[in-house]
């Protein structure tokens, strides 16, 4: 979602409607109670499911946006993922709304953005651990899709809770049934229906909220308030059998069959990824919208204890500290700061809080800390858990990096994947070899691209998850360090991060695998196999090397 509020940069904060509730920063409202009242989710879908109109409809009603010009933003993105000078000038407007917050009831809402192409799925893992709840949205034309599957198998890694909501029942789709069957089946997790559609297309006569018994009628036409619909008693209402005839008896049966398999709302099962509350709507006609944000602030989790490696870190807990899970070149390429986002896991972020870097044992002062709201830069004077904060650097901060405040906490699970692309990178001025490490080496930190040093010398090698990060490479390391390289095939099938508490026997292993072995950017040895033969040989050959496929990116 490269572009996804390119639009919104003309809406000053002054011109859109106000907040939703009160702001919460005021300080009597204890710390506990703050975190309580955060909700932290991301959105994920396949491509042109609706996950840019839904942000901006959510936006809405937090008072953040307002709609004018909207559309515009989203025709331009079909330009923006095939071509990198595209993703470059979109690279600021995605720094941007890559996490936004806004006030909703008397909650903050901190919603973060996930890349709509496949080729950055490791951002959008990442992404994923930053939040504590998943909204999916799902094309009711299309249904489950290749990049939704990928992407509820994080999910359900860390059996993050998702809410669904089926987009595009303005349109002729599939049969609701259909969908929830498939959903079941390919994405293995069980649906709970808690609102159902009646009709779809031209004859979209509304949602049933099926625990109210009540039809919230559907009036075509562009981005109408829903606080202003018309709510109809039950299917089988007089009303309801005038207005949508044989469409209220198909949903009612349909209902009844849903109510049979007694497929409720379990919290529970939700709480624990295993079953999904559905929404049905239109995401374009702002319809079934403002449901979803009601179950997401009444339903989803607010932040929770983490890991913290030596002990439990709860999220009210008043000391600071908090994980770095992307890292983002700034806009302006001139000046090498990057923004590392980071994720409040515990305490409370002020404006000057010193914390300490436990990687490297120094300790930061952070003063400016920001935070987004639609495009708008914000200094952030407060942030809790749950809040993520924009930290500018120079490159002290790595993606898994925790800053606390004073304790060696090791926030766990993020991991590096091992890439499925390699290429050899030929620099074709020499005299530029010092700017291609730097630039390589500062990349490599963004997450853009891994980076192997071959312990027996030789070109450096380049592994990727998705093509697309070899032209954004190629692209930033000639705009940003001037540095004109190629990238030539490599006879690699994957990595594999070796580990072995024998010092022998390792030593042995790098002896007789040299040619095949390299450091990544960390220093951490790697296993570089040409085929998926070779890698199952060597490992039977080798029982007490463990060949690990993700590397956990080193924090304390
Ligand atoms: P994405 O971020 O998931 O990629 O999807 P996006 O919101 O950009 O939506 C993809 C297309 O689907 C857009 O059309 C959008 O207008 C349309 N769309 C989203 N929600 C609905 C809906 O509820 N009903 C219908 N009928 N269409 C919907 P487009 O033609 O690509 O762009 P545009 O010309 O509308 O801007």
């Amino acid at each position: 979602m490269w572009t996804a509020f390119s639009s919104i940069q003309s809406v000053s904060m002054t011109q859109a409607a106000g907040p939703a509730t009160a702001d919460l920063s005021s300080a009597d409202a204890s710390l506990a109670t703050k975190v309580a009242r955060r909700r932290t989710f991301a959105i994920i879908s396949h491509p042109d499911a609706g996950k840019t109109t839904l942000t901006e409809k959510l936006l809405m009603f937090g008072g953040a946006i307002q709609l004018a010009g909207t559309v515009k933003a989203r025709k331009s993105k079909r330009h923006a993922t095939s071509d990198w000078l595209e993703i470059e000038k979109q690279r600021g407007i995605s720094v941007a709304s890559s996490v936004m917050q806004f006030p909703y009831r008397d909650h903050v809402v901190n919603l973060l953005d996930t890349p709509g192409h496949e080729d950055f799925s490791e951002d959008t893992y990442r992404v994923l651990t930053a939040v504590d709840a998943a909204l999916m949205v799902i094309d009711a034309a299309r249904g489950v899709e290749a990049q939704t599957i990928k992407l509820l198998e994080v999910c359900r890694m860390r059996a993050t809770p998702v809410i669904t909501f089926i987009n595009k029942f303005d349109r002729e789709v599939r049969e609701p049934l259909e969908l929830l069957d498939e959903i079941e089946s390919v994405l293995k997790m069980d649906c709970a229906p808690v609102t159902w559609p009646v009709g779809m297309g031209k004859h979209f006569g509304g949602v049933y909220d099926i625990e109210g018994d009540a039809i919230t009628r559907f009036r075509p036409g562009e981005e109408h308030a829903s606080k202003d619909v018309e709510r109809i008693a039950g299917l089988t209402s007089e009303r309801a059998r005038a207005l949508f005839g044989a469409d209220a008896e198909t949903a009612g049966m349909e209902v009844d069959l849903v109510r049979g398999a007694g497929s409720g709302f379990d919290k529970a099962a939700f709480l624990a990824g295993t079953q999904t509350p559905v929404f049905f709507g239109s995401a374009i006609n702002n319809f079934g919208v403002r449901e979803v944000l009601e179950a997401l602030i009444d339903w989803a989790p607010s932040p929770q204890p983490r890991d913290g490696g030596s002990r439990i870190v709860k999220p009210d807990e008043s000391k600071f500290s908090a994980i770095v899970f992307k890292i983002q070149a700034n806009m302006d390429p001139q000046h090498r700061d990057r923004i590392a986002f980071a994720r409040v896991c515990s305490g409370r972020y002020t404006p000057g809080l010193k914390a300490l870097h436990p990687r490297s044992g120094k300790t930061l002062r952070i003063g400016n800390a920001i935070t987004f709201m639609a495009q708008e830069r914000k200094h952030l004077d407060e942030a809790v858990a749950g809040d993520i904060i924009g930290i500018h650097n120079h490159g002290q901060l790595g993606i898994g990096d925790v800053l606390t405040e004073g304790e060696g906490l090791h926030y766990a699970g993020i991991p590096y994947f091992a890439p499925e692309l390699f290429r050899r990178v030929r620099l074709r001025d020499p005299l530029r070899s010092k700017q291609l490490r730097q630039g390589l080496q500062q990349l490599g930190e963004e997450g853009l691209v891994q980076v192997f040093t071959p312990i027996g010398g030789g070109d450096t090698i380049l592994g990727v998850v998705g093509a697309l990060q070899f032209d954004v490479v190629a692209g930033r390391l000639a705009s940003e360090y001037q540095v004109d390289a190629s990238f030539e095939a490599a006879a690699i099938h994957t990595a594999r991060w070796i580990i072995c508490d024998d010092d022998k026997e390792l030593a042995a292993f790098r002896d007789a695998n040299a040619h095949r072995l390299a450091t990544d950017s960390s220093g951490a040895l790697t296993f570089l196999a040409p085929s998926a033969a070779a890698l199952a040989v060597t490992t039977e050959k080798w029982p007490q090397i463990t060949f690990h496929n993700t590397r956990e990116i080193a924090a304390a």
